[in-house]
């Protein structure tokens, strides 16, 4: 199945020919995005947390969220637009709906590449409400003449606009109403500085711990109303690279193993089993990740990789190396990044097996 459809430049002359790709054992993409951001949205659809008193884990952002939702309130005003950033998967669309209901706004979600012409931001504008939490995903991905359309709409809920052509044309200013901006991105360093500059908050989600994570699996199961134990949740969490989404999905595949093995709770036992035969094993790698570390460790020797002649060597898209496998392996101790390259640590040689190789 394609991982990702985002495009990387193929090979260049001096990169290594590009290896054909294996084919994955089944169950290989469970833990890389596979679905489009609508499907996520339906697949996480009435498993997300309502609001903040329910939303587990990122303590630290819920204390300035709590903060700014009451101080917005106190003085009856919007709350300050906020990006939201960090891996994918960790709850920023959710944060965003939890703020709209905390603050009894509606939340509008879109995302970049489907404001790639002016006019489709000048409608998303145009169509507020006084108080709307307007929620762009991939917000580093909005186009030049998109960004600049913005900035005067979140600066002064001002929208100005282009009547006409050449010499006869015209800047009108059409007053919106106040709003807030939520932006979500995986890859903080890409937004531009001005854009960036209009955040009044700028927070970094991180990956789970494993007794949130487990939390999380226990609450889905009842929402799902699937029988699990203490011991068969933390087994999904362990797996779940500290990641909430994937351990929702996790839990799903979980759940159709222990109905068709006639399994009535679903164990320890019964959740490491299923997560064999789906491939993802007990740190939470699946087979994409395993073959990074495999190619860095015997093809070169150990010796540091770029980015570009790993994802030639492996037949993986670029993208989904960088921001879909490697901070979870980093987060974990398997893989340093150094000014030559990428290097699988002791760590990563270790859980594959190399050790004393
Ligand atoms: N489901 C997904 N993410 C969650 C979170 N952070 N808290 C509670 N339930 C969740």
């Amino acid at each position: 199945m394609a991982i990702i459809s985002s495009k990387h430049p193929s090979s260049t002359p001096d990169e290594p020919p590009k290896r054909q790709r294996q084919p994955p054992p089944p169950g290989d993409s469970l833990l890389q995005p596979t679905a489009s951001s609508e499907e996520q949205e339906k697949q996480e659809e009435g498993i997300r947390p309502q609001r903040l008193a329910d939303y587990i884990g990122q303590k630290e952002l819920k204390g300035i969220l709590e903060i700014a939702i009451l101080a917005a309130k106190g003085r009856g005003e919007t709350l300050d637009h906020l990006l939201l950033y960090g891996p994918p998967g960790l709850g920023k669309t959710t944060m965003s709906l939890i703020l709209a209901a905390e603050m009894g706004a509606n939340c509008k979600i879109t995302t970049a590449p489907a404001l790639e012409r002016p006019r489709d931001i000048v409608g998303v504008l145009m169509n507020l409400s006084a108080g709307d939490i307007l929620f762009i995903d991939e917000i580093h991905r909005l186009s030049k003449m998109t960004e600049e359309l913005l900035y005067p709409a979140m600066e002064d809920f001002r929208l100005d606009i282009t009547v006409g052509k050449g010499p006869t044309a015209r800047t009108r200013s059409l007053k919106l109403p106040p709003f807030t901006l939520v932006g979500a991105t995986t890859r903080v360093g890409s937004l531009s500085s001005p854009l960036r500059d209009r955040f009044g908050l700028i927070q970094r989600l991180r990956f789970y711990e494993l007794d949130e994570l487990t939390t999380i699996v226990l609450r889905t199961a009842e929402i799902l109303q699937v029988a699990i134990s203490e011991d068969g949740s933390q087994e999904i969490a362990r797996r779940s690279r500290g990641t909430p989404r994937i351990a929702n999905r996790l839990l799903k595949r979980v759940r159709d193993y222990a109905q068709v093995k006639f399994a009535s709770t679903i164990d320890q036992t019964i959740a490491s089993e299923a997560l064999e035969v789906y491939n993802v094993d007990p740190m939470g790698l699946d087979w994409i990740d395993r073959e990074l570390l495999k190619v860095m460790i015997e093809k070169f020797n150990g010796k540091p990789v770029g980015l570009d002649t790993l994802a030639a060597a492996t037949g993986e898209d670029a993208l989904t190396i960088e921001d879909f496998c490697e901070p979870y392996l980093l987060q974990i101790g398997y893989l340093q990044r150094t000014p030559r390259g990428r290097i699988a640590t002791y760590d990563a040689r270790k859980h594959l097996g190399y050790v004393g190789w």
